[in-house]
């Protein structure tokens, strides 16, 4: 039996193998006249078939966009939301998102904007997506001014998570999974965190992507972020915690012109914010090292790379939608397991100058 867990109306279903529930689960909580199967160039050509074998030939497509968060773009939900039109998709149709979270960001826009919003299943297909980007509601495109500047929220009816897709999931992408997963301990459970690290070898190595190990993983990830979700749709607040490791992240990733990886770029936006939170007295000491270690533990990135100016990260910041100018607002660990700032709207202010320190 798949675990279930809701997040508002959004039903969660978590187990090895769901794939094959794909067309129940869309006819049950999405039904719709027609389906838009929209993936992408990696991920279509191993499991679209199996989604659209479950449902209605004449009545669904697979909308194929090239893979790569260089696609995250208004032209490619111009592109997408041209196709639907041209097929005469109407508003009894719902998309299925199969893909990693760029496919689940951007297909989810093309849902919330499709007729003024049409039903949205997300059948995440990496581990980035499975534990994070399909869950929340969220979703966006980026501009060249910054990621994710154009979006809306708009929760799926249904999220299908079967870990066994992961295991053809590239071994680089899997580990940038790892940093959400790390997150998600930071914020609210240190044991979960020092569990994570200590299996995170043998989880990265063959066959541990499909494990009961993974599974649970999974359900605990999704559980940590549905329950914040829950208790701040909006992002009012409390839901800004999840940004931990993303302000300085985004501004990396935007800066390496997306030749990081979204995860890997979190990575060592953690690594350097949680130093930051130690640096101006925020964080329990002890904080960043232990948060550090974690991320070793899977392999992922924790300095900066060479070559990486300071300045044209703060500059990259300021462009993001979370920059204020002359203070740059950012979710701070307390120490693992808690975030700070619950009197000040979970953000704490941080100034360029003691900013600078932390990333020379
Ligand atoms: N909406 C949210 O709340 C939220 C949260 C976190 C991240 N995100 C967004 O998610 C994006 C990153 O997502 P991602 O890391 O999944 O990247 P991605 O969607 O680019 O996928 C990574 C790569 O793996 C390939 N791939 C996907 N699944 C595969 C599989 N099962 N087998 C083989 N190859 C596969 C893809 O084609 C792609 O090349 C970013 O744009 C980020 O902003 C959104
Ligand atoms: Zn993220």
């Amino acid at each position: 039996m798949p675990r279930e867990i809701l997040l508002g109306t959004t039903s969660i279903r978590i187990g090895q193998g769901l794939l094959a529930a794909a067309g129940s689960v869309a006819r049950e909580l999405a039904p719709a006249h027609r389906y838009a199967i929209i993936t992408d160039s990696n991920v279509g050509p191993l499991y679209a078939e199996k989604v659209r074998g479950q449902l209605e030939k004449d009545r669904s497509d697979t909308l194929t966009i090239p893979a790569g968060e260089s696609n995250k773009t208004r032209e490619t939900w111009s592109r997408l939301t041209d196709q639907m039109l041209a097929k005469r998709y109407g508003r009894d149709s719902a998309v299925i998102a199969l893909g990693g979270g760029v496919v689940g960001d951007l297909a989810g826009f093309v849902a919330a904007t499709f007729m003024r919003g049409i039903p949205v299943v997300q059948i995440p297909t990496t581990l980035v997506a499975m534990v994070d980007a399909s869950i929340g509601g969220k979703t966006a495109v980026d501009t060249p001014a910054g990621k994710n500047l154009v979006g809306a929220f708009h929760p799926p009816t249904a999220v299908l998570v079967d870990p066994q897709l992961l295991a053809t999931l590239p071994l680089r992408e899997m580990r940038a999974g790892f940093a959400e997963i790390f997150k998600h301990g930071v914020i609210a459970d240190d044991v979960y965190l020092r569990e994570v690290a200590s299996n995170a070898p043998e989880m990265l190595s063959a066959g541990g992507s499909a494990s009961d190990r993974m599974l649970s993983l999974i359900v605990r990830s999704v559980e940590i972020k549905a329950d914040i979700v829950s208790r701040d749709e909006r992002e009012e607040g409390l839901r800004k915690t999840l940004n931990f490791g993303h302000t300085i992240g985004h501004a990396i990733e935007l800066v390496s012109g997306y030749s990081l990886l979204h995860g890997e770029a979190v990575a060592i936006g953690m690594a350097l914010e949680s130093r930051l939170a130690e640096r101006i007295g925020v964080a329990r000491s002890g904080t960043a090292a232990m948060i550090i270690k974690a991320l070793q533990s899977a392999g992922l990135p924790t300095d900066l790379p060479p070559g990486f100016e300071p300045d044209a990260v703060i500059e990259a910041m300021k462009s993001d939608k979370k920059g204020v100018s002359g203070r740059t607002r950012f979710a701070l660990p307390l120490r693992v397991g808690a975030m700070a700032g619950a009197e000040t709207g979970w953000t704490v202010p941080v100034s360029d100058d003691q900013l600078r320190e932390v990333l020379a």
